[in-house]
């Protein structure tokens, strides 16, 4: 595998060496417009609490017709002191299913919103990313661009809604040039989706690259441990409750979950006591009946897994970064006391969130693809977040934004130069 992956980086690295010298003295000029599609919880939501709002407690109804507030992310020194917030905070953090409509929404008298759309402002744990791309030239609202997004949903029509014309305008305010879609993490299964659900010249003609860190295109077995046993946010002071309706009442969880064609027939779940049965990736129907969570079936059925039922190449260029070799949670075993006891967990590799399958398959489904130009680099050691917070790893991430633009130049001096990747 090692060697495949260096071979096949170093053909990609050869067919893209760019034409130096035809563009000299054009060096702000050749900046190809970067928008950036950020991983779960890595926006900004505010919020803010109408008449509607029904508090669980006195205390969560204060902000009641104070305008907007930041719901996330959690200000977790604010939250020990008050500690009573969390569950306020819970609260007004979980989403509903309307089972009727099959659609998701906050709950009543609780409005959000995701601010800063078209902006690196509303990004977070972007920062290093973004100022290693600033000393190199690029600008805010100029050349580069953040696409927050509410990540409690997932695949939201209305989110590609705001996403294209972004993407257009960026390329227009560029003189035409194409973009490079940088993403992480969920942002990957998003900026993926979404390609997909474009026509391919518009790809052809918006989206020079898509770089893709971390790239999670089968979910990841932690995702299924999350919906078994909630989801706390580090919060103190949550009823076990509290972290099921948060986790369950997202749209993305279900996103999440470790997808057939990825994880085939592996265990992932397993309760020794209940006759040793094991849960794989086929069986999420039975799981999700399992952990109490029969509503999660048709979402599930009907709005996620049809999505990934295959993983056809999006044919624009990808480079996929990712991490390896890191322990990363991969069989849950639940004891006696079922899903709501604590389980014991296998390890296996990874990027310690992501298993190792989950973030080789674009590489399984898509190298040797006619037409689908791919790069991987594999990063042995490095976490999930690397990519934006350590220095070593995002310093390769803005070479490799800045490599793929210079596979088109245009020049004001000398005409458009075009060296197309092979
Ligand atoms: C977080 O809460 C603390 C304590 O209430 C406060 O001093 C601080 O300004 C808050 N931080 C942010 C970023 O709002
Ligand atoms: C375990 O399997 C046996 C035999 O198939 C069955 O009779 C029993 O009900 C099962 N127990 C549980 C807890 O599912
Ligand atoms: C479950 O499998 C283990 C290991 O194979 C075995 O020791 C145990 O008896 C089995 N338990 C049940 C309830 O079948």
């Amino acid at each position: 595998m090692g060697l495949y992956t260096l071979a096949v980086v170093a053909v990609l690295l050869s067919a893209s060496r760019p034409l130096r010298g035809n563009c000299a003295g054009d060096v702000d000029n050749d900046l190809l417009p970067v928008v950036l599609v950020p991983g779960y919880g890595s926006s900004q939501l505010e919020a803010r609490l109408t008449a509607a709002y029904e508090p669980p407690a006195p205390r969560c109804g204060a902000r009641k017709g104070e305008g907007w507030f930041r719901l996330w992310p959690i200000n977790h020194t604010a939250m020990r002191q008050n500690p009573a917030d969390a569950p306020c905070f819970a609260d007004q953090m979980s989403l509903v299913y309307d089972a009727v409509a099959d659609d998701y929404g906050d709950a009543a008298g609780v409005v959000t919103r995701a601010p800063f759309f078209a902006s690196t402002r509303g990004l977070i744990g972007w920062d290093r990313l973004v100022e290693q791309l600033e000393a190199t030239g690029y600008r805010d609202g100029e050349t580069l661009f953040g696409a927050p997004y509410d990540f409690r949903y997932s695949v939201a029509p209305r989110y590609y809604g705001r996403l294209a014309p972004l993407i257009e305008s960026a390329s227009s305010r560029n003189r035409g040039r194409p973009v490079v879609l940088v993403a992480h993490s969920q942002g990957c299964a998003l900026a993926y989706q979404f390609l997909l659900s474009r026509p391919l010249a518009w790809r052809r003609r918006f989206v020079k690259h898509a770089v893709l860190l971390s790239a999670a295109l089968g979910g990841f077995v932690e995702g299924m441990n999350i919906l078994a046993a909630g989801m706390d946010y580090g919060l103190p002071n949550l009823a076990r409750e509290a972290t099921i309706r948060l986790a369950r009442s997202q749209q993305s969880a279900l996103w999440r979950l470790p997808t057939p064609i990825v994880f085939g027939d592996r265990p992932l779940v397993v309760t020794p006591d209940n006759n040793n049965t094991t849960y794989s990736a086929h069986q999420i129907t039975e799981f999700l009946d399992a952990i109490g969570f029969p509503e999660g079936v048709r979402p599930y059925l009907t709005r996620v897994l049809p999505l990934w039922e295959a993983l056809p190449p999006p044919m624009v260029p990808v480079t996929s970064m990712i991490g390896a070799g890191v322990s990363t949670p991969e069989t849950f075993v639940y004891g006696g006391d079922g899903f709501t006891g604590r389980p014991k967990v296998a390890y296996g590799d990874g990027d310690g969130n992501i298993n190792m399958a989950s973030l080789v398959a674009v590489e399984k489904e898509w190298s040797g693809v006619e037409g689908q130009v791919l790069k991987v680099v594999r990063f042995p050691g490095a976490h999930h977040g690397d990519f934006l917070t350590v220095d070593f790893a995002v310093k390769k991430v803005v070479a490799e934004i800045h490599e793929v633009g210079r596979s088109v130049k245009l020049c004001s001096k000398t005409g458009m130069q075009r060296r197309a990747m092979q």
